[in-house]
């Protein structure tokens, strides 16, 4: 079976094309960071005026990468929820519409599932991935742990009770200076640091799987003013950015291991944007040697994209399936 997916719950448009769970014959991703680079963050009735813009636009060139027509074409798949609702909106209707002209099914897909599939695209088909999985989804919107018992079998153990992990990396690259994303700022500059030069709380002690980057942030915060404040701190800017990727960094790999412990997993995922961090992958990797450690394959499939909503979307049961000509308010996740 082929699903083309849409996703546009934030800012990232994307169409995908996928075959049979995993095998991905198009992941065309259209970024918005360039536009909301000024506003430092998302406005999202700008994001949502983008997506109209781009949909046509990634959904032709899916059908250029692949190769195939409509004729190939089992379901339309699309995010559903959560995310901005303006975004969503424009999405669902523009995939509602074009699973009514083409007369194909249209699946609703929840965009958390989507991310939490991720780590199992690309792999070949023979390639088994082993439950219970402890699931690590750490992005800028959203930071969970979950168990998979089975896909689409998802238990959620904790999520964070103030920011994401990776909106934490971007304030902190805003309090250093740098610029949006901030993700993939601090990493990179943290490769020439010390990463034990600056001892930052470590929130890991508390007990549970919730987390929580206000401490962190509050205490980075007052560290650079003791430092002299942003004009004075260039020289110390590898450092410290390399001290807060590590306490970020440590929790993170704590909570997943620990979850992993105590759920008697037999792989860890890390999916979501901020799994492209190396660091936390070689963390995560080096504290749990005797499990299968898996994050997504490619780039491509870390941040939000439509191949792991079309991914997901193999899961949904075919009563929560909408016929052609539904009408798209209607619609709904789970
Ligand atoms: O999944 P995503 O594209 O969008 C959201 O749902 O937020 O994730 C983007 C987030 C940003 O906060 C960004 O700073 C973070 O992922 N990120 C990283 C890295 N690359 C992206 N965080 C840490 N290290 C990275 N290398
Ligand atoms: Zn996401």
């Amino acid at each position: 079976m082929i699903i083309l997916a849409i996703e546009s719950s934030c800012d990232e448009t994307a169409c995908a094309i996928v075959r049979d769970k995993r095998e991905v014959l198009a992941n065309v991703i259209s970024s918005q960071i360039g536009i909301h680079q000024a506003t430092q963050g998302v406005v999202p009735e700008v994001a949502a005026r983008a997506h109209v813009e781009k949909l046509q636009i990634v959904l032709d060139k899916a059908f250029e990468t692949s190769g195939l027509d409509w004729d190939r074409i089992d379901a339309v798949a699309v995010t559903a929820g959560p995310g901005l609702l303006t975004s969503v909106m424009v999405g669902v209707n523009f995939a509602a519409s074009l699973a009514w002209i083409k007369n194909k099914p249209l699946i609703p897909v929840n965009h958390i599932n989507g991310h939490l599939v991720s780590a199992s695209l690309g792999l070949p088909e023979e390639e088994e991935v082993a439950f219970p999985i402890a699931i690590l989804s750490v992005s800028g919107g959203h930071n969970d742990l979950y168990i998979a018992k089975s896909y689409p079998e998802f238990e959620l153990l904790g999520s964070t009770t103030d920011d994401a992990a990776g909106e934490a990396y971007d304030k902190a690259a805003k309090m250093l200076g740098l610029g949006y994303p901030g993700g993939p700022m601090i990493s990179k500059l943290a490769l020439k640091g010390d990463a034990h030069k600056y001892k930052l709380p470590k929130p890991v002690l508390k007990k549970g799987y919730e987390f929580s980057f206000s401490g962190l942030k509050s205490a980075f915060s007052r560290l650079i003013e003791e430092l002299g404040g942003i004009d004075k701190i260039g020289g110390e800017l590898p450092d410290l950015a390399a001290s807060f990727q590590e306490t970020v960094n440590e929790l993170l790999c704590y909570k997943v291991s620990k979850a992993a412990k105590e759920f008697d997993c037999k792989e860890i995922h890390l999916v979501g944007g901020v799994s492209a961090n190396l660091n936390l992958r070689e963390k995560i990797a080096e504290a749990n040697p005797i499990l299968k450690f898996r994050h997504p394959i490619d780039f491509g499939y870390c941040t939000d994209n439509a191949a792991m909503i079309a991914g997901a979307a193999f899961y949904v049961s075919k009563d929560k399936w909408l016929q052609a000509g539904s009408i798209p308010s209607l619609i709904t996740w789970s």
